[in-house]
């Protein structure tokens, strides 16, 4: 018999999406006609806009086509649609301050994050925001990077919990903070939905180049800033360049979540203690593990990332940030406190002194809404729920119209 791989076995039971699906069920079962609506989850819900569909399309039609087939990109065709796609993200989305060549084209930020892990490898340490997208610390844990799961802490030993709380405006006090390799930021974060101030990001800069650490920057919600002067990648950060890598996708801005494509920047200036070039290893992960996008994914986010296609996204956005306000305004009419929602598709209610479990509860039951219990992205997440923005806005203002005749 094989030994299972002792770093998996120390990962918790995935509690907390298996424990909201059990709840619903029991609900089910007790209510069969009770129709809940979902403001749990971050799965997008609109169709693709027109011209995305257009720029899948045509790449099909090539694909059938002898003259116009490619397989893997060191096909020169093929190798000069990834480089469009490059240019289109450096002038497009990052208005010039990333070259092409730093951007390495994935399938995700996701899959980014899991190959990240193996660029690093498990002899490092980890600080993570609490709460946080549970990646960064299951993927740390996969990778043999940290302790035991420790339950009197409720918390995997030999990683660095950055509690973001309203008090310091859900961003960490760096001077808590304790030196480690790498530190895993969110912004806008989910989820709190918070985003980072350049001040913010500066300062975390500043102690990453004085400690040489390595931020990993999650920039997944960027497109959701609606507000003037806040950074939508770390690299709008003088210094960043030596110490941060960034991850970002097109899932939720341009729906793609199921289409997959994203990127990973790593600057040239960035090394490790050796001198050596991150991007150069990283260049070698993804070259050994991975064999790129899909040609069809890419060409739907070269229409994606033209003119038409990022006033499509914007659209789509807007959308998405209108069922925010919705749910914003609403919990405000219910005096519940919340955060976020305004530069992000989350809002992170607040219900202190209770339970976010309790809290879940006691909305599934009364109003038939599903929301996501604070406390499963870690501890200091105790005491909120997330509500999320994606869904139709007919379901949304549905479900505000049940939390305010329930919840009064
Ligand atoms: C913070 C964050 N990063 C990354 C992802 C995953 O994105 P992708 O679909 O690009 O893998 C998500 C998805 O929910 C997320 O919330």
């Amino acid at each position: 018999m094989v030994k299972r791989n002792e770093n998996i076995a120390k990962l918790q039971a995935g509690y907390l999406f298996p424990e909201i699906g059990r709840r619903k069920k029991a609900l089910l079962e007790k209510e069969p006609d009770a129709k809940l609506i979902s403001l749990g989850i971050g799965n997008t819900t609109e169709a693709l806009s027109t011209h995305i569909v257009e720029g899948l399309h045509k790449e099909v039609t090539r694909l059938g086509t002898s003259e116009g087939y490619t397989g893997y990109d060191d096909d020169a065709q093929a190798q000069a649609f990834l480089d469009k796609l490059k240019t289109r993200i450096s002038n497009n989305w990052y208005n010039g301050i990333i070259s092409p060549e730093e951007i390495i084209v994935s399938d995700g930020s996701k899959p980014d994050c899991g190959r990240l892990f193996f660029l690093f490898g498990n002899n490092v340490s980890v600080a993570v925001q609490d709460p946080a997208y549970p990646v960064y610390v299951d993927g740390s844990v996969m990778i043999g990077a940290t302790g035991n799961y420790n339950s009197d802490t409720e918390e995997f030993d030999g990683i660095e919990y950055m509690r973001c709380t309203e008090e310091n405006d859900f961003f960490p006090d760096l001077s808590k903070v304790k030196r480690t390799d790498l530190i895993y930021i969110c912004s806008p974060n989910n989820p709190t939905g918070a985003v980072a101030t350049k001040k913010e990001l500066k300062e975390l800069v500043d102690f990453a180049r004085k400690n040489r650490s390595i931020i990993i920057f999650d920039a997944a919600y960027s497109e959701f800033i609606r507000e003037k002067g806040l950074p939508r990648s770390i690299f709008e950060i003088e210094g960043a360049r030596e110490c941060a890598i960034e991850v970002s996708s097109l899932s939720k801005p341009a729906g793609f979540t199921g289409v997959r494509l994203g990127w990973t920047i790593v600057p040239k200036e960035l090394k490790f203690d050796d001198g050596q070039s991150v991007g150069k290893d990283w260049q070698r992960v993804v070259g050994t593990l991975f064999n790129g996008s899909s040609n069809i994914a890419q060409w739907g986010a070269i229409a994606a990332l033209s003119e038409t296609g990022l006033s499509e996204i914007k659209e789509t956005v807007n959308y998405y940030m209108e069922n925010a306000k919705i749910i914003k305004n609403g919990l405000d009419g219910l005096g519940i406190k919340t955060f976020g929602g305004v530069n992000s598709p989350y809002i992170w209610a607040a219900f202190p002194g209770k339970k976010s479990w309790d809290v879940f509860e006691d909305i599934l039951t009364k109003a038939h809404v599903v929301t996501t219990p604070g406390a499963g992205f870690g501890k200091a997440g105790e005491g909120f729920v997330r509500f999320s923005a994606f869904g139709k806005t007919s379901d949304i203002k549905e479900a505000v119209k049940r939390l305010q005749e329930n919840l009064k």
